[in-house]
């Protein structure tokens, strides 16, 4: 069955150069990539994407963590991957949660690590099923970034409303 995953490469991942190493060990899956931009994390996208674990210590740490804070780089690469099982071949690729207990061979295995202060720094985040996926990719991305149509849209009609264009346009 086709499924859409969002990946994020974490700070941590940017920090030490790993796009290209983490890319390649995605393209092993033979899915698609059908949505790519980096972003800046503001709190509150941060918050939304870890609601569910907002009654853990660690929150305020991985809402940091995610907006770059402890890594000096204020981006994160957030792609979405597209294909026949895309969540279960991209969470056996990124391997456990905790870095520690990771396959070593797995993402998450050869390049994460977990902090003196006990967060993981786990490199990639990959939706953990179908409902968080739709929801992930709905928070991070517009309907007109991902270059399939993933879940149903509407046109909506948006009177003055300021965008930001080319100068020379
Ligand atoms: P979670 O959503 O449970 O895991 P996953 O990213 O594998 O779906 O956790 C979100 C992030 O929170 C995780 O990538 C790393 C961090 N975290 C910790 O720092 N300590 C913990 O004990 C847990 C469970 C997560």
């Amino acid at each position: 069955m086709d499924q859409a995953v969002l990946i994020l490469i974490k700070p941590d991942g940017l920090k030490k150069s790993l796009t290209g190493n983490i890319l390649t060990r995605l393209s092993e899956t033979k899915l698609e990539i059908v949505a790519a931009k980096m972003v800046r994390v503001s709190k509150s996208l941060a918050e939304e994407h870890y609601k569910h674990l907002k009654d853990k210590p660690f929150f305020p740490e991985i809402i940091h963590y995610l907006q770059g804070d402890l890594h000096d780089r204020k981006k994160v690469m957030a792609l979405v991957y597209w294909g026949p099982d895309a969540i279960t071949k991209c969470r056996d690729l990124a391997g456990s949660t905790n870095p520690e207990e990771a396959e070593a061979t797995s993402i998450r295995g050869s390049y994460g690590r977990i902090t003196t202060s006990g967060v993981y720094e786990n490199v990639v985040h990959v939706s953990s099923n179908v409902p968080e996926a739709e929801r992930e990719i709905k928070l991070w991305f517009n309907p007109d970034e991902i270059i399939v149509d993933l879940y149903g849209t509407k046109t909506v009609a948006q009177k003055e409303c300021a965008t930001k264009v080319w100068a020379d346009k």
